[in-house]
């Protein structure tokens, strides 16, 4: 399949300039789009078939459900069979933006895109092309990040293009996203809302909001929890990986690097290909392998935002062994480590 290529600028573009994709949606094709988080790969929620070409795209397993994307809050009728007052507070407050709300579905939204659950995920994206393309083509669009099943969320359109040109009918390049992390998922369908997937909107946010919110004990943290199921299904498989063995290295900034500089000399030594994961303060202290900086660490943000290209970066120089910096866990802190756990396959090392 030839997957067309569109440019548009997020910031100042014409409704003509995505009328085909809106085309294309309607047909049940599948358009990957930028949203403020990451790239989707969407197409539409509530028909069957579209739901079944993004799995096949993406490589996904078809138990792992879609985040179905919404332009307004009208729409939500049509999906969630009952919308709880601690979910409209959320709404109010961080809606359009990187939340996701898990509610009971109603019977129009196929199991399909549930994954055979009996909830939906949903989202009102911020972003402008993302908020254009569901209003204007009407279409309630399921989107998934628009990778390959395994590995890092694209923030950039060529990381779809590396992964998806030729299996989907258009790519919309709308530049690089501002957050690089993906959505929180808020479970809204019992009393007391839980974070199945941390993410830009922390937890303190939300309970400014709603008092009380709970973390689902499967979320990744330092070990991988055994016996516990996440509830949301997509936790569970090994995420944004790169190809590589990769550590990540906790402790004092001396300590780490001077760990990091003894491993990858090792590993040197041993005729391998190093990369080092640093930061714009720390990068002058490692002598061997490639540096490569993810951001600075005065805001954490470009720590999000980078973390994702730097990943796949690490792909592209064809590192066998990557040694990574850690980061604190508050605040945003907490949503990069979860996913450069996952990313090292819960390899950490304490110094
Ligand atoms: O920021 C985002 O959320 C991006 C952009 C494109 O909007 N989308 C995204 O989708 O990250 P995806 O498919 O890569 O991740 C969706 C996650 C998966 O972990 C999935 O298991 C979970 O949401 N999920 C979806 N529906 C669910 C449900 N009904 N109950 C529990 N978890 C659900
Ligand atoms: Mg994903």
């Amino acid at each position: 399949m030839d997957t067309k290529i569109i440019k548009v600028n997020s910031e100042m573009f014409e409704d003509s300039e995505i009328e085909e994709a809106c085309e294309i949606l309607k047909k049940n094709g599948l358009v990957a789009f930028p949203t403020e988080t990451v790239y989707g790969l969407g197409g539409d929620a509530m028909h069957k078939e579209a739901s079944a070409k993004i799995y096949a795209a993406k490589g996904r397993p078809s138990d792992n459900p879609l985040i179905v994307h919404i332009s307004d809050r009208e729409s939500l009728k049509d999906i969630a069979k009952e919308v709880p007052q601690k979910a409209v507070k959320l709404m109010d407050a961080f809606w359009p933006g990187p939340m996701t709300l898990i509610f009971k579905k109603t019977d129009k939204v196929p199991y399909s895109t549930t994954g055979g659950l009996d909830t939906v995920a949903v989202r009102m994206p911020s972003h402008p092309v993302a908020r254009e393309l569901i209003s204007q083509s009407g279409v309630y669009i399921a989107a998934p990040s628009a990778n390959t099943s395994g590995r890092p969320s694209p923030t950039k359109a060529e990381h779809v293009i590396e992964d998806l040109s030729g299996k989907i009918d258009m790519i919309i390049d709308g530049g690089s996203v501002g957050i690089g992390l993906e959505s929180t998922i808020v479970d809204v369908s019992e009393e007391v809302p839980v974070i199945l997937r941390p993410g830009y909107i922390t937890k303190s946010m939300l309970e400014d909001i709603v008092g009380e919110v709970k973390v689902d004990p499967a979320i990744v943290g330092e070990t991988p929890k055994k016996n516990i199921v996440a509830k949301a299904p997509g936790m569970k498989y090994r995420h944004y990986a790169p190809k590589g063995d990769m550590t990540i290295v906790e402790g004092s900034r001396e300590d780490v690097a001077s760990k990091i500089n003894e491993l990858a000399k090792q590993k040197i030594d041993e005729g391998c290909k190093v990369a080092i994961i640093a930061t714009d303060e720390t990068k002058e202290e490692y002598k061997y392998g490639i540096v490569k900086s993810i951001g600075s660490r005065k805001t954490e943000g470009s720590i999000a935002a980078g973390l994702y290209d730097i990943l796949r970066d690490m792909d592209h120089i064809g590192a066998q062994y990557i040694y990574a910096e850690s980061f604190s866990d508050d605040r945003l802190g907490g949503a990069i480590m979860n996913r450069m756990i996952k990313a090292a396959g819960h390899h950490l090392i304490h110094v």
